[in-house]
């Protein structure tokens, strides 16, 4: 099976501040189909530890966005 973005992405991202905050920049992180469409920023800006703003995820959080993405991307 591989990663789901409901089961195993979207807890992945605060209610708040991740989802409230970047929906104010036109980002729906709680939504399947913009993180879909945005996955490799997203990443990027995971990997460079610009986003999120207070906290850089942990390498193995890193790891499953990135097999999500590897994976297909798959709902
Ligand atoms: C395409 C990817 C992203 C872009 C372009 C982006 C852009 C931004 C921008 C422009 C801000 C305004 C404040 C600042 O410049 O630091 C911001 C704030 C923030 N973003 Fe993102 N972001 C992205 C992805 C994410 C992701 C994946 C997360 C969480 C996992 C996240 C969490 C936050 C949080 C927590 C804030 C703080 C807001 C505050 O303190 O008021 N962002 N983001």
């Amino acid at each position: 099976m591989p990663l789901s973005f409901a089961t195993d992405i979207r807890p992945l991202f605060r209610d708040s501040p991740d989802v409230d905050s970047m929906q104010g920049y036109g980002l729906d992180l709680s939504s399947y189909e913009d993180v879909k469409a945005k996955a490799a920023e997203i990443y990027a800006r995971l990997e460079d530890g610009s986003m999120p703003c207070d906290e850089p995820w942990p390498a193995e959080r890193l790891a499953l966005f990135k097999q999500w993405i590897d994976e297909g991307l798959a709902p």
